[in-house]
């Protein structure tokens, strides 16, 4: 993100896939990290950075995104919890806090 011709903020996807339990992969996106130079912070580029990128990858034909951060801030960005999609984090244990991992699609239904 740039403004008046100085970086002032970025955000970052790769792309990674979900391995199903019956086999086979489901090819998503994770995204960050991402952030706003501090003298920039707090002035809504934050939550406006992700609302853009993500529509940009929906424009792509991207399905779903992975992201691992708080629900109360990227809720608003429409992430749910992952694991309201079924799927569970790599080697977390069984009955860990899983509240940081979440989810967005952005083809409906692509997770199903
Ligand atoms: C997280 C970060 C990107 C937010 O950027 P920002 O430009 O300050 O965010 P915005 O101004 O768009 O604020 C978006 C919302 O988050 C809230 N928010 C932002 N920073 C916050 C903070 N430190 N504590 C509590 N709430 C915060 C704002 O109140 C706003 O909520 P609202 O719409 O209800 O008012 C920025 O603080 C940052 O770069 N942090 C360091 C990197 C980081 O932690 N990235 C996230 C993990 S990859």
């Amino acid at each position: 993100m740039e403004k008046d011709g100085s970086l002032i903020g970025q955000n970052m996807f790769m792309k990674t896939v979900i391995e199903a339990d019956e086999g086979g992969i489901v090819p998503v996106l994770t995204m960050g990290p991402i952030c706003i130079t501090p003298t920039f912070k707090r002035k809504g580029y934050g939550k406006a950075l992700p609302d853009h990128t993500l529509e940009k990858a929906k424009g792509l034909g991207y399905g779903a995104v992975l992201f691992e951060d708080n629900i109360a801030f990227y809720g608003k960005s429409g992430f749910d919890h992952a694991r309201n999609f079924g799927i569970r984090y790599h080697d977390l244990p069984e009955g860990a806090d899983d509240s940081f991992f979440l989810c967005k699609e952005l083809i409906p239904g692509y997770l199903k």
